[in-house]
């Protein structure tokens, strides 16, 4: 507090000082006092604002540095074609009548075909350029969807572009007397060449 001489007597005026006013006032009003021009409510809007922003640059951050982590632990895990065995039982050579079996073409993509003393299978490939040909039992032989190849029966070829017959897969009787059939292992026959159809024990079963 400070005294103010009017210069009329001794008496003097108290004259209050800004550190006097402010220890009676409510805080806000010393906010005012003191010059600050942003009340208590609004600097906690402008905090929450901030922790606001602050948030979402980090969960963008975390997501990014994440998505970065996971890509590179894909490398660990490379992507794999789960196809299925080149090995596989297909039953007793008695499960399967004259002529061509579909059974297996969908799940092994192959034929099997039983003559009236052999049984052979035939690998679903045409030898033109690798499409899957279809069994059309009206007409008694398989044709290529693709570029019209055709095959008999027993797989060879005999209209379209298809160079030599389709190849047949090896088979073999395990110890219960069921078929075995490895598609890893063909029986070729190629153009020109030595048709391993006839010659290759593995390329059929004796069936009666
Ligand atoms: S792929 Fe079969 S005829 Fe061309």
């Amino acid at each position: 507090m400070e005294t103010v001489n009017s210069g009329t007597g001794p008496r003097s005026t108290p004259v209050p000082t800004k550190t006097s006013a402010l220890a009676g006032a409510p805080s806000s009003d010393a906010a005012l006092l003191t010059g600050s021009r942003t009340p208590p409510a609004q600097t906690t809007v402008v905090a929450d604002i901030r922790k606001s922003r602050r948030r979402i640059v980090w969960t963008a951050i975390s997501a990014f540095l994440i998505t970065n982590f996971l890509m590179f632990l894909r490398f660990f895990f490379p992507r794999t074609l789960l196809e299925p065995s080149t090995k596989f039982r297909i039953g007793y050579p008695s499960d399967f009548g004259p002529g061509v079996d579909e059974r297996f073409k969908q799940s092994h993509r192959v034929w099997v075909v039983r003559r009236p003393d052999r049984l052979f299978v035939i690998y679903g490939k045409c030898t033109h350029l690798g499409c899957t040909p279809n069994w059309i039992e009206s007409e008694n032989k398989f044709k290529c969807p693709c570029h019209g190849s055709g095959y008999d029966m027993e797989g060879r070829n005999f209209e379209g572009p298809a160079p030599r017959p389709m190849d047949r897969a090896f088979v073999e009787l395990d110890a219960e007397g069921q078929i075995v059939v490895d598609t890893s292992r063909l029986s070729t026959c190629p153009p020109g060449g030595e048709c391993q159809f006839e010659t290759n024990p593995n390329s059929y079963l004796i069936v009666s």
